[in-house]
């Protein structure tokens, strides 16, 4: 049975600041994601949030990009951001870009991770999410599953898995993008992939068979928009068990809490922590950026699940870590590298204060 899952994001309204996803945010979303079930549109849905970003996770038999389904989250997130100007919320609307639907969300603000694979007689999906981040924040995991084998043992002793992955990277800058094939090329996949902020792994797929193995969001809010509008705050897929890495090679990358860039005014350098969805409210500092995974089993595209995956004890250590290199970087205050270059920054008074200053500037001299 051929399924697509579509998990598409946008933040429409923080509660409190940018710090959570109120409620009758998540209610609203459910109410729609309802009526296209019982339409038939959808084969199943769960809506979730991870810190203002509102999750909604879809199975279908459409396609990747369908129109109809792409319009669905859409209208939901058009629906859900009168939720968030009646209440006053923060930022109400804020990915939203566009005024009008033109037939894909892609472009237009939301984040969007999709694939299309014939359904395993048991297809275990683990679903991540993440908030104060931008899209790069998933390169270092990815590598670290997929061709790691420090990380993933399976490379090594696991007779399907042993012919390694190839990895699809997307140039976000000057919109090109790569295959590499692991583990013979690692080397050059990773003189681009340790550059995230404009290398970004899209997708990843089994060797052997060709199939889809994780398929991740790469929309840069700020290149869409010419301007900061938030972090893009992305989600990423990972099929797991049989010809992928087992779900604890998946999650084990995440015992590492990666600096990644976001956290306050998407301007710094923070350690990306994973936890529980009910503890995706970055509030310190605005942050420390957060990842959330959820588990399902898919059967007949029934979302069977959630399991929360980071609410297991065995992630503790790797909040403690988080926590202490949050207060570690804090100490820097406003110097790089816990701020971001020039470049990278999302908020900047650079030119208004460079021209303030322009004629106190003096050319050295040799
Ligand atoms: C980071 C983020 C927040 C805001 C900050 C200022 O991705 O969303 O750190 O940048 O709270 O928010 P505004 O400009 O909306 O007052
Ligand atoms: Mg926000
Ligand atoms: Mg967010």
């Amino acid at each position: 049975m051929s399924i697509t899952l579509s998990v598409i994001k946008a933040d429409v309204g923080g509660y409190v600041g940018h710090s959570e996803s109120h409620p009758d945010i998540l209610a609203k979303a459910r109410e729609h994601m309802d009526k296209a079930k019982k339409e038939g549109l959808l084969i199943d849905y769960h809506v979730t949030k991870c810190g203002d970003d509102l999750q909604l996770i879809m199975t279908h038999q459409h396609g990747e990009g369908d129109e109809k389904i792409h319009k669905l989250a859409w209208d939901t997130f058009v629906d859900c951001t009168q939720v968030a100007k009646k209440l006053k919320l923060h930022g109400a609307g804020q990915d939203l870009l566009s005024d009008a639907f033109s037939g894909n969300v892609r472009g237009m603000g939301p984040g969007v991770a999709e694939m299309e694979f014939e359904e395993r007689a048991a297809e275990t999906i683990i679903i991540f999410m993440a908030d104060k981040t931008s899209s790069g924040a998933w390169n270092l995991p990815l590598y670290k599953m997929f061709a790691d084998p420090f990380n993933t043992i399976g490379l090594v002793i696991a007779d399907n898995m042993h012919g390694g992955f190839s990895f699809e990277v997307h140039d976000i800058k000057e919109h090109k993008k790569i295959t590499f094939n692991a583990p013979e090329e690692i080397y050059d996949l990773l003189v681009f992939i340790g550059a995230p902020s404009r290398y970004m792994v899209k997708s990843v797929y089994h060797r052997g068979s060709g199939e889809i193995a994780a398929a991740s969001s790469t929309q840069r809010l700020s290149l869409i928009a010419g301007r900061y509008v938030g972090k893009d705050d992305p989600v990423c897929i990972v099929r797991s068990q049989g010809d992928f890495p087992a779900v604890g090679e998946v999650l084990e990358p995440f015992t590492l809490p990666l600096l990644v860039e976001g956290w306050m005014r998407g301007s710094h350098h923070g350690p990306l922590m994973p936890v529980a969805i009910e503890d995706s409210t970055p509030t310190r500092f605005d942050g420390p950026p957060r990842v959330v995974a959820l588990g399902f089993q898919l059967s007949g595209g029934k979302l069977v699940g959630p399991r929360d995956m980071f609410a297991d004890k065995s992630f503790d250590n790797a909040r403690q870590q988080a926590n202490d290199i949050a207060d570690f970087m804090r100490r820097h205050g406003p110097f790089e590298p816990h701020r971001l270059p020039l470049e990278e920054m999302e908020y900047t008074t650079m030119p208004q204060v460079s021209e303030k200053l322009e004629g106190r500037f003096i050319a050295l001299a040799d």
